[in-house]
């Protein structure tokens, strides 16, 4: 049985007395199976889930789609049910936010203005405050999230271990559709000949992370999913970048992540997968 709770007060009153573990897994709705993934991960993890539905307004800035962004509460409560969710908490804006924009928030510090961060100035200050006060509210053993957003699981994991949060994060791999789309809920945005377009991401990332595989090296690799982004694709690259899996230095050898932005008509999506870099042939 799935119950809803709405406020902090009944949040409280749900999660007392704790009994057994609980995994919280965070969400803004629109749910689709990435989601299901990871409320059957939280299923596997902890006695107990709680999901959170809240489109948060601090992480998206004055010209994103905020008030565009999907909201289907009835399917997302569908959704829970079949996964079997003991509690959804889905609290309003001022039940997150009662005196406003918060004065003090989460600094993100340096990996906060590159990549996503670097076209969407505050956005991870705005996830990462929300994603805290979340945790408070909740204090969850277990939280998980996507690997789709990889930059704010990076970051997510980087804030727990700063600020010593008492929390396991766990990140959950990308469910993608079979012609390898990622799923996002930003993908409902997509017509016809833009979802074709948006293919071009995964297939960038598959181009590279074969490359990879196949010994071909760092800058190699990079350089084969960049051309799968020619002419007449449909899809306007942002950033693509290679770099070692927690993003910081740039990888030589071993586990690496390449990471991808585009615009597809006014839809600006992302997608990034594990690559697998080999030590260089020697010269000769
Ligand atoms: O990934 C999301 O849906 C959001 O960024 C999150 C983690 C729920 C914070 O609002």
């Amino acid at each position: 049985m799935t119950e809803v709770v709405r406020t902090r007060a009944e949040l409280a009153a749900r999660l007392a007395p704790r009994t057994g573990t609980l995994a919280v897994v965070m969400t803004m709705g629109a749910l689709h199976s990435g989601h299901e993934s990871l409320l059957r991960a939280a299923r596997d993890r902890a006695d107990a889930v709680l999901a959170t539905i809240f489109v948060n307004p601090l992480q998206f800035g004055p010209n994103e789609d905020f008030d565009r962004y999907p909201r289907t509460f009835d399917a997302d409560l569908e959704v829970c049910r079949a996964a079997g969710v003991e509690t959804v908490f889905a609290p309003s804006r001022p039940e997150i936010y009662p005196e406003g924009e918060p004065m003090v928030r989460v600094d993100p510090g340096p990996l906060g203005a590159e990549l996503e961060g670097s076209t969407r100035p505050g956005h991870f200050a705005g996830v990462l405050t929300v994603v805290l006060k979340l945790l408070n509210l909740v204090r969850p053993d277990v939280a998980l999230f996507g690997e789709k957003d990889y930059q704010q699981l990076t970051m997510i994991r980087r804030m727990v271990r700063d600020l010593a949060l008492d929390v396991e994060i766990v990140g959950v791999p990308t469910v993608r559709e079979p012609d390898g789309l990622a799923l996002s809920s930003r993908n409902r945005y997509l017509s016809g000949p833009e979802r074709a377009a948006a293919l071009t991401l995964s297939a960038a990332l598959r181009v590279g992370a074969d490359a990879a595989a196949a010994g071909r090296g760092a800058d190699a690799a990079l350089a084969a999913a960049y051309r799968t982004f020619g002419s007449g694709t449909g899809a306007r690259l942002d950033y693509l970048v290679l770099t070692d899996p927690d993003l910081g230095t740039a990888p030589v050898t071993g586990p690496a992540r390449m990471l991808v932005a585009a615009w597809v008509g006014a839809t600006r999506l992302i997608d990034n997968m594990p690559v697998e870099l080999s030590p260089a042939a020697p010269e000769g």
